[in-house]
């Protein structure tokens, strides 16, 4: 690894407009040099280069970057090549650290060397799909009979593992693979005297994890042999943890952002199928029940998910399992049964994608609703029956973590049951005083969030006047430590370090998913090896979101906050440190954004607590409401005199 120190020496010496130099005629004009860009064809330069801050930007076709990122992109290098590049030119001796310990390297390569073969597999079962004649004739003439094109084909990666015993294993060889990692990767079996391959005769599923690399397969037998399994799974290994993966994420993360929606099927057959009509927002949790961490891949990227199951009697009962979980973490969860006999595979097949949308238009329902009258349904003429569907209902609205929610249910919920609200009110009160009396030390308030707010578009300036006001303090927030990171804070805290203590504090995740994830970026740094990120790792980020942001605000000096003058009116004697009075009263003003949004909410929590002449509650609201309100005022206070760490 280069070591740190380096990379800073490295950073230090480069000159971007050098740099862009040795590829492209750059004139000077004003501060600035402006050359053809490089990225596309154009006649009229747009290619523009500032020296004084180190980054390129194109006005015709919008790349942009740090001089790392330009010899990434331009000469299609990997980081480390980058630099490794920019240290020759400038001469600079690189120093690598032995940081890491050998165990670490070890595992690290380990994990690679899974990664390569489980890709290298992936290529082996599509070359037999597409260019044997047995994968041709057997697995082709499958997929196809199955109506899957040639793009869907592509897209998700399907392939063909031939009969022969060890074909996989003969080809790794052949390429100097160690039938080691194969066996690692779950592709190779050790089971008999000499490897063989795990998946023989199949037509395969490539399962994929949220980065795009390939962890594993499913594949499924061509035989209607009852006694042969219908799907084999990759076991688990290193690199796949089944309950760490959702099939079909990485092929649909763009599209479940952009729907806010992700639908969820049982089969990898489903997914393809619902993708291959249009329907991109879809993913597989594979046979299993839905675990945590897979609910909080999909949270990332949006809170609503529509369950989409069988309609026959175990695809309801799968559905009512799984989604307690789902409600735990505060998504919205909604079901579309689809009619007895079909799976969404056979449904958009017969109907196509219009058939499709417009079923589940008229068909979603609210899972908790879909659930109580289920049940209602089911008990309607025994007692003890009944007496349990309640129960059941009621744990399930106990998991919601929103109170506004959770009464909103209970109103329904009495209805449809045909009971007495405040019955149900008080059992939810019940199992969640349980609930919150287990959890030593938690509190009892409900954690805020704040779901609805607007969210920005990528492009967008930094701190837009049209996203909302918490979304853009949060911004705020990112842009200082986007720029102060490394500095002091306090004898003992960088800015880093003072800036995450204080949003993890909150328990609270940004609105704004680009703070979300700039502010994971550093998180995962400091938490996993103890270092701040510098900036340039966040402007040449992989993610072209994180670093779009991070060269935008490295380009314009930004905008003061609005309090910013005034409050710095006070006579500012400690110059050097004005970035501290600057990150202090920001996330003081994030505080309180944080806060209106909680006492709008308990305003709101009163006024129906009042209307329903809940007493308890209205008195519950009034408690919670006097503390925010006196939080508020004492972070006003404190904004007003700016107390300045020591
Ligand atoms: P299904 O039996 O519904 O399969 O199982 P499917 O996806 O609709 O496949 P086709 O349409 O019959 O070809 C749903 C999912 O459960 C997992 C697989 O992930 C499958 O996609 N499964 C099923 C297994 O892992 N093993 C099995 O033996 C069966
Ligand atoms: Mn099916």
């Amino acid at each position: 690894m280069i070591t740190r120190d380096t990379i800073t020496r490295i950073m230090d010496a480069v000159r971007i407009e050098e740099v862009v130099g040795d590829f492209i005629t750059l004139k000077r004009r004003g501060a600035n040099m402006l050359g053809n860009c490089p990225f596309h064809n154009e006649k009229t330069p747009s290619f523009t280069v500032s020296p004084a801050k180190g980054i390129y930007k194109c006005f015709g076709c919008g790349v942009a970057g740090d001089s790392v990122k330009f010899i990434i992109e331009h000469e299609h290098k990997t980081y480390p090549e980058a630099l490794r590049y920019l240290a020759e030119k400038y001469s600079i001796e690189i120093e690598e650290s032995e940081a890491p310990s050998d165990k670490q390297i070890e595992e690290k390569n380990e994990r690679d060397s899974l990664y390569i073969v489980s890709s290298f597999a992936q290529r082996f079962y599509s070359e037999q799909l597409l260019e044997t004649e047995e994968g041709q004739n057997i697995g082709l003439t499958y997929f196809k009979e199955r109506g899957f094109s040639k793009e869907t084909i592509e897209r998700f990666q399907l392939g063909y593992s031939p009969e022969k015993g060890d074909a996989l294993v003969k080809a790794s060889e052949a390429q100097g693979y160690l039938v080691e990692y194969l066996q690692k990767a779950g592709l190779a079996s050790d089971k008999y005297d000499r490897p063989y391959d795990f998946f023989r005769g199949r037509v395969m599923f490539t399962i994929h994890n949220f980065m795009g690399k390939v962890v594993g397969f499913g594949g499924r037998t061509l035989l209607s042999d009852k006694k042969v399994p219908k799907y084999v799974n990759t076991p688990e290994t290193d690199i796949y943890n089944k309950s760490r993966i959702l099939y079909g994420l990485f092929q649909a993360k763009n599209a479940v952002r952009k729907e806010d929606e992700c639908i969820l099927v049982e089969g990898y057959t489903d997914v393809i199928s619902l993708s291959q009509a249009g329907v991109e927002n879809v993913v597989a949790s594979s046979g299993t029940s839905l675990t945590v961490e897979q609910i909080r891949l999909i949270k990332r990227l949006t809170p609503n998910i529509t369950v989409t199951y069988d309609g026959d009697a175990a695809g309801i009962k799968a559905a009512i399992r799984g989604i307690d979980l789902i409600l735990e973490e505060d998504m919205n969860v909604r079901v579309v049964l689809l009619p007895p006999d079909d799976d969404p595979d056979s449904f958009v097949k017969r109907e196509g994608a219009d058939g499709f949308i417009k079923y589940r238009n008229s068909h979603i329902q609210d899972f908790i609703l879909f659930k109580t009258s289920f049940l209602q349904e089911e008990s309607k003429r025994d007692p003890v029956k009944r007496a349990e569907a309640i129960k059941d209902i009621v744990d399930s609205i106990a998991l919601i973590p929103d109170a506004i929610k959770r009464s909103v249910y209970v109103k329904e919920c009495s209805h449809l049951l045909d009971m007495q609200e405040q019955i149900l009110v008080s059992e939810v009160n019940k199992i969640r005083h349980q609930k919150n009396s287990k959890k030593a030390g938690a509190p009892v308030e409900d954690s805020p969030r704040y779901v609805n707010e607007e969210v920005p578009e990528p492009k967008e300036p930094i701190l837009p006047a049209s996203i909302g006001a918490l979304a853009r303090q949060e911004r705020d927030v990112v842009r200082l430590l986007l720029e102060y990171a490394h500095l002091d804070y306090s004898d003992e805290w960088k800015v880093a370090h003072a800036i995450l203590m204080e949003l993890d504090e909150d328990e609270t995740p940004m609105v704004d998913p680009i703070s979300e994830k700039i502010v994971n970026v550093y998180r995962t740094s400091i938490q996993e090896e103890s270092l701040i990120p510098e900036t340039h790792h966040l402007v040449s980020h992989e993610d072209p979101e994180i670093s779009n942001f991070a060269i935008e605000i490295l380009q314009k000096p930004y905008e003061l906050s609005e309090n910013w003058i005034k409050m710095h009116d006070i006579a500012i004697t400690d110059t050097q440190f004005v970035y501290r009075k600057d990150i202090h009263s920001s996330l003081c003003r994030l505080k309180l954004e944080r806060l209106k949004i909680l006492i709008d909410e308990t305003r709101n929590n009163m006024q129906k607590a009042q209307d329903e002449g809940d007493e308890l509650a209205l008195v519950e609201q009034m408690q919670l409401f006097q503390q925010y309100i006196g939080m508020k005022q004492q972070i006003a206070t404190a904004l007003g005199s700016v107390i300045l760490p020591s």
